[in-house]
């Protein structure tokens, strides 16, 4: 057991914050001294005890049964303490734990959409953090056939989504952007089998599942990465490939996660694949990951308007994007008609 040195660096959760068959990704640290104290005798929290009194009593990451948190309850403990440092990790902690947004199906496409998207960027947010089971890959993939439902019974729903996000969660908004596009650019390119449109989506949204493996600080960095923590980010996608071919996946959904790096011209990564050894699946999520990344806001870059991003991918990344994957794009972000055939249909 370590002991930490100073109070301040520290605050103060309830013990009713932990849940049931959670699992904490920070590390939870007890007052010793609360355990002398009866049931009708807690301390109140914002009690400040000595940092001396403060010992290390669930290390990182950690699973909280029924019968552990009850028994802390039975010895007189009603606070627990987690370093300043790890503030954040438990904010998503209290996040991810909290009940999932919930989805009207009786909302019309472009409102439901919406609901979608924060179901969506919650359930990426869990499978960051929490051990992603069968059971979490069939909520995502509900998310999946529900965006993909959405646009086919309005494609402009696309256009409803959201495109500012804290830093914390950029990652996960994005990753149901990229899930919602790439549906919509392959409308707009004549695709209607609703299977492959909610594979689309599927591959869209964890097409960057592998960040989960990215450490933190370099997932989080404020500003450029140097050459060593570019080369932990540029696994991603490999991280990625394993982790989705642990469940059930389809291939077209596989090549979306391990090749949307790929550029047409040779210069992407992981594998330097050019022209036609990269799938239009691929190259249709690489179009719809670098325009969401475009028009989000960053903390290292203002967020491009739509126009701005188009005239950027066009002058910039010639050659290097599909340029009839481009149109397809322009095609379905157009305001003024409706290029894509009405949903068939809902299933
Ligand atoms: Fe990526
Ligand atoms: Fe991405």
């Amino acid at each position: 057991m370590s002991i930490p040195s100073k109070n301040r660096d520290f605050f103060e959760i309830k013990l009713d914050f932990l849940k049931d068959n959670t699992s904490s990704h920070f590390d939870v640290y007890a007052n010793l001294d609360n355990t002398k104290v009866t049931q009708n005798q807690r301390p109140s929290i914002g009690t400040n005890p000595d940092a001396d009194d403060l010992l290390l009593y669930a290390k990182a990451p950690y699973s909280w049964t029924h019968r552990e948190i009850s028994d802390l309850n039975s010895s007189g403990i009603s606070s627990l303490y987690v370093k300043e440092d790890d503030r954040k990790r438990f904010q998503r902690y209290l996040r991810i734990n909290e009940p999932a947004p919930e989805v009207d199906h009786s909302l019309e496409a472009r409102f439901r959409i919406v609901q979608v998207e924060e179901l969506g960027a919650h359930l990426i947010e869990t499978s960051f953090l929490a051990e992603i089971d069968d059971d979490l890959v069939g909520k995502l993939r509900g998310v999946a056939g529900d965006l993909s439902n959405c646009l086919r019974e309005d494609p402009r729903s696309v256009l409803h989504l959201k495109t500012l996000a804290d830093h914390d969660l950029y990652t996960y908004i994005h990753s149901v952007g990229v899930g919602s596009l790439s549906t919509a650019i392959a409308m707009s390119l004549g695709i209607t089998d609703p299977t492959e449109l909610a594979n689309y989506a599927f591959g869209g949204l964890m097409h960057d599942i592998g960040k989960r493996d990215v450490p933190l600080n370099i997932l989080n960095k404020a500003g450029p990465l140097n050459p060593d923590e570019w080369e932990h980010m540029k696994r991603h996608p490999d991280h990625g490939t394993r982790i989705v071919t642990e469940f059930e996946t389809p291939q077209m959904v596989v090549d979306m996660i391990s090749l949307h790096h790929e550029k047409l011209d040779g210069s992407g990564y992981p594998f330097g694949l050019s022209k036609n050894e990269i799938p239009i699946h691929v190259q249709i999520a690489t179009v719809a990951d670098i325009f969401n990344a475009l028009t989000t806001t960053r903390c290292y870059h203002r967020k491009r308007t739509r126009f701005e991003a188009l005239m950027f991918m066009k002058h910039h990344l010639k050659g290097k994007i599909s340029a009839e994957v481009f149109k397809g794009l322009v095609r379905c972000l157009a305001t003024e008609e409706q290029v894509v055939p009405p949903a068939s249909k809902v299933a």
